[in-house]
């Protein structure tokens, strides 16, 4: 069943499953799940209030049973040292394998097991260029945090998918996201929830000529990318990176290594419908590799005010509240994402609307996302 929207957005992904049982999937409702991630990017499963962690982790584990079987996070490239703007965010639920809290506030003297923990997620107060202020916060204003995908990307192939299991939102009224970034735009929606942007339809919105030069290039992440990224912060509106602040000489990063440091496609084929994916993550890209054609000259672009401005050129095209997806969950489902495929965002709240407690898991990918064209 398709999710409903409302009139604020005609975002055409995103999909409702109800009926099954997460922590029962047989192998023919796993599939049915499987082809829904991948058909509507975003897929939220109701109904899952006694969702085992450990059930969580299989699930997802099971859509890539050749990847190791950990979080996305938890690889021995990510330290306190290299770990950077991603924060201290690692609450692994004890015998989840890799499930993981994310939310904010103090999470109870005991949750599934683990001891006293208070969650406090990136918030849009990190990340921005010029952020409201807490009083502006508490009276309903807020912003998109920062659109990305998730993965550590450093020696690691991002995640195929995520998923969020919801086991208790903030209460109180509706908020107002603000882009201010001078275009006035702005979209409401309840506390507590994810905002989506589709990858193929970045893709979908590039000219014929930029298609084919998406299609043969490259973009390279910095090596160690979340410490190199710096001083650097995000636009207002939570897409694309701001002007100003300085990353990191890459003499000056925790140690690397040039194997561990990924050239991706710049375009990510989705594996059951063939879709393209326009697929950067805007913090962390140092270096983008143009090729207009098959067998035209590659031309390296690495001056990070050049990669900013091509890239937010192509951002700008969706960053508008009729092509953002705000799916309304709640406690007790399960929001699921191609991470391939879309890009998402956190949606800060006031702390006086209390905890909000997600499940999160990913998985590192066992295989490279696989671009349209052979290498
Ligand atoms: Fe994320």
């Amino acid at each position: 069943m398709p999710l409903s929207q409302g009139a604020q957005s005609d975002a055409n992904f995103g999909a409702t499953i109800t009926g099954i049982d997460l922590n029962n999937l047989s192998d023919q409702d796993f599939e049915v799940v499987r082809n829904a991630i991948y058909t509507h990017k975003v897929v939220v499963v109701k109904g899952q209030a006694g969702l085992i962690p450990l059930k969580q982790f299989e699930f997802v584990h099971r859509l890539d049973p050749d990847a190791e079987g950990v979080h996305g996070f938890d690889t021995k490239d990510v330290t306190d040292e290299t770990i950077g703007v991603l924060g201290s965010r690692f609450n692994t639920i004890p015998g989840s394998v890799g499930v993981t809290i994310v939310g904010q506030g103090y999470q109870g003297d005991d949750h599934y097991g683990l001891k006293g923990i208070t969650a406090r997620s990136t918030t849009h107060f990190d990340a921005h260029v010029d952020p409201l202020t807490t009083e502006d916060l508490e009276n309903r204003q807020t912003r998109f945090g920062a659109f990305h995908f998730d993965g550590v990307i450093y020696g690691s192939n991002p995640s195929r998918v995520t998923t969020l299991h919801c086991v208790r939102a903030p209460k109180g009224p509706d908020l107002t996201i603000r882009w201010d970034d001078g275009s006035g735009q702005t979209m409401t929606a309840k506390p507590g929830l994810t905002a989506f942007i589709d990858s193929a339809q970045i893709y979908e919105m590039l000219t014929d000529e930029e298609k084919i030069t998406a299609d043969n290039s490259h973009w390279a992440p910095a090596p160690q990318p979340y410490v190199w990224s710096g001083t650097r912060k995000i636009r207002n509106s939570g897409l694309g990176m701001a002007p100003g602040g300085e990353t990191v000489p890459l003499d000056k990063l925790p140690a690397w290594v040039p194997e561990k440091v990924f050239k991706f496609p710049m375009v990510w084929v989705n594996p059951v419908t063939g879709a393209r994916s326009f697929q950067i993550l805007p913090d962390v890209v140092q270096k983008l590799y143009f090729k207009s054609g098959p067998d035209a000259e590659e031309r390296v672009v690495e001056d990070n005010d050049e990669v900013r401005v091509w890239l937010n050129n192509i951002l700008d095209r969706i960053c508008k509240p009729k092509n953002i997806l705000i799916p309304d969950y709640g406690e007790g489902d399960v929001v699921m994402f191609n991470n391939w495929e879309v890009l998402h965002s956190s949606i800060d709240y006031p702390a006086s609307y209390g905890v909000r407690t997600m499940h999160q898991c990913h998985i590192p990918s066992s295989t490279f996302p696989v671009g349209p064209v052979a290498v």
